[in-house]
């Protein structure tokens, strides 16, 4: 079994039998954040999509109250490595089994630059697969793509997609429900809506329309779990 929590914009955390895994955590500069980074003590590992703000947030303080290990594309790896950091590089289509699951990098059309506009490598979606089997797919920011189908065919049933549909950076609600279709998992959660005034979206549209196609899907707010 895994609990998946929401923390608001692209940030999730996952509970399973191998530890305690943060995605995305942009906390800090967050209104609809539930909590902020000083509630991480117990923390395995953070995974990072890519390298925008609203993605990395709160990255480096985290993994530095709570030491853990920063997994995450090779650049964003140096980034975090250079500053003293604990980081494991891996790359698009490459993954690796930790001690907290196993994680897969997938790839994700967007851009990646840092904070003062370095170079970090290209975006990416993670796959993280619990020791006991449980999927979650995190879409990173994207649009849609047709790969999602391959996503779906070579390592689903996929427990959960975390997909975003604010438009504007992302895919749209519309898009967001082809890949729903694409991906096939049994729920499909969004993400990356309503916290800047470009990606403003109506989540329960998203999951009603994910519902009239046949799949599964709803909301969590800021703070609310879901067993898997
Ligand atoms: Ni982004
Ligand atoms: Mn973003």
């Amino acid at each position: 079994m895994a609990t998946l929590k929401y923390h608001g914009h692209s940030c999730w955390e996952i509970e399973s039998d191998g530890g305690r895994v943060l995605i995305d955590p942009f906390l800090s500069g967050n209104e609809l954040a539930d909590v902020g980074p000083e509630a991480f003590d117990e923390l395995d590992a953070i995974l990072v999509t890519h390298g925008h703000g609203d993605h990395i947030g709160d990255t480096e303080i985290i993994a530095r109250n709570t030491g853990a290990l920063i997994v995450t594309n090779f650049e964003i790896s140096n980034y975090f490595g250079a500053m003293g950091l604990n980081s494991h590089p891996l790359h698009i289509g490459g993954g690796r089994e930790f001690p907290f699951g196993h994680v897969k990098l997938t790839i994700a059309h967007h851009g990646s630059s840092g904070p003062s506009g370095e170079y970090l490598g290209t975006p990416a979606g993670v796959l993280f697969t619990s020791h006991d089997g449980k999927k979650i797919y995190h879409a990173g920011d994207t649009a849609l793509f047709l790969d999602m189908k391959l996503i779906g065919e070579m390592y689903g049933p996929l427990d959960v997609a975390l997909l975003p549909i604010g438009d504007n950076f992302t895919m749209n609600i519309d898009d967001a429900v082809k890949a729903a279709e694409f991906l096939g998992a049994k729920v499909n959660i969004p993400m990356h809506y309503n916290t800047f005034p470009p990606i403003q979206a109506d989540p329960s549209e998203f999951v009603k329309k994910v519902r009239d196609n046949g799949g599964g899907g709803r909301v969590l707010d800021p703070g609310e779990t879901c067993e898997i």
